[in-house]
């Protein structure tokens, strides 16, 4: 429960080593999980119509959105925009994180999940942060917060603290069956790691491909690094989506289709094991991209689900290698302290493989958020297929039959 006391980290820097796409791992048959109501393959071919890109929702209150035109605007970023990691870094100062610490004596011993803003008042930060979550919803998609002292507390602070700064993005939601509103992403030695496509790849080692969670923003703090990689990399969806455009306008089409999605074995109740959505959609002037390559991959081991097509291998395999190109991509070391807040609608991310420590104790942990926010942006009806509703300030995460939502201190 207690961590080490550790020495403030040294700054943070930017790597600007070229990084190799990340695939996730063939899918092994036999894996798929029958479940009442699949619907027949005409059922199928119905939802993949409705759930692609549509005319319709290219226009919408009389203003056409852009369609297979590059956008332009704040989330249309290029790597070079942000060499200097002053541009998207805010480096706590001791007000903030005074406030911080008088705000988790406030709290006295009631259930961190059921705390509120009053319950865990940041006069001064509170609008800092707010801020950050603004420039983070409607303008570069991504900013990291340095300098939560975390190695001088126990986890459960560090869990208490984080799930408050939390309160003054949105909502938080569930992250996986468990009902786990903090996740923690850790190496917990599954059976079959990151080989077995049914596992979540966080409670691994092995390297993430690009994608996106499902939640508007995700935010990762980290307690502890590993002993050798695990570099975090993300770009603009956006940009990508633009040079797509540019380069091969038949495969940015092809992304405008509803694709087939694995949910390994977290299944809402009423569902399928899998779902559909199309990477590309555009709606209400906005282009939303929903992009999870090894949850495509992995859909094959469902015997409903049709293979991938040729076209869209490759449009996969040109939108990673346009994704981890040095013009698009940023990388980030996370160091004890940093928290990374991204926008999954615009930016895609991914995380290379490591190793770990052998001392338990300092094996690489991060904290993870999912929010909704309250001026979260409009989303088309096919994304409540995976974030159970479009509400904004409610939907996302995973919420399956008989979970209750929970902070867990350790991972599990
Ligand atoms: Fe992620």
């Amino acid at each position: 429960m207690t961590s080490k006391v550790q020495p403030e980290p040294a700054y943070h820097r930017l790597v600007a080593a070229q990084q190799p796409i990340h695939r996730a791992p063939r899918p092994k048959s036999g894996h798929t999980r029958r479940v009442e109501g699949v619907p027949k393959p005409k059922a199928i071919a119905e939802r993949l119509q409705t759930s692609s890109s549509t005319e319709a929702e290219l226009f919408t209150s009389g203003t056409r959105a852009k369609f297979l035109t590059p956008l332009e605007g704040r989330s249309a970023w290029y790597a070079s925009d942000y060499q200097n990691p002053e541009s998207f870094a805010y480096r706590l100062t001791d007000t903030d994180i005074a406030e911080l610490e008088a705000a988790a004596a406030h709290v006295g011993d009631k259930d961190t999940k059921t705390i509120t803003r009053d319950d865990f008042p940041l006069p001064t930060l509170g609008p800092k942060l707010e801020a950050l979550r603004d420039d983070v919803v409607n303008g570069k998609g991504f900013h990291l917060i340095q300098g939560l002292p975390v190695w001088r507390y126990p986890v459960a602070k560090s869990v208490l603290l984080y799930w408050g700064m939390g309160l003054y993005w949105g909502h938080a939601v569930s992250q996986n069956a468990k009902g786990h509103l903090i996740g923690h992403v850790k190496d917990i030695n599954l059976p079959g790691g990151h080989q077995d496509p049914v596992n979540r790849v966080y409670a691994t080692h092995g390297a993430q491909p690009y994608h996106c969670d499902p939640a508007d923003i995700v935010g990762l703090l980290c307690l502890k690094q590993a002993k050798s990689g695990g570099l975090s990399s993300w770009a603009s969806s956006i940009t990508a989506h633009n040079e797509l455009l540019r380069r091969r306008p038949d495969l940015a089409e092809v992304m405008t289709k509803g694709w087939f999605l694995d949910r390994k074995n977290e299944v809402p109740p009423g569902k399928d094991p899998w779902f559909i959505v199309p990477p590309f959609s555009y709606h209400e002037g906005k282009l939303a991209i929903f992009y999870e390559n090894g949850f495509y991959q992995s859909a094959e081991r469902h015997e409903e689900v049709p293979k991938m097509t040729e076209q869209q291998k490759e449009a996969v395999a040109t939108f990673d290698q346009i994704a981890s190109s040095d013009e698009l991509r940023l990388d980030w070391v996370l160091q004890p302290g940093d928290i990374q807040l991204l926008h999954n609608h615009q930016i895609v991310h991914t995380r290379s493989e490591y190793e770990d420590f052998e001392d338990p104790v300092e094996r690489r942990h991060l904290l993870r958020i999912w929010v909704a926010p309250p001026n979260g942006w409009p989303l088309p009806d096919s994304f409540a297929e995976r974030y159970g509703s479009t509400a904004i300030g409610e939907r996302g995460g995973i919420c399956v039959s008989g979970y209750a939502p929970r902070i867990a201190l350790e991972a599990e």
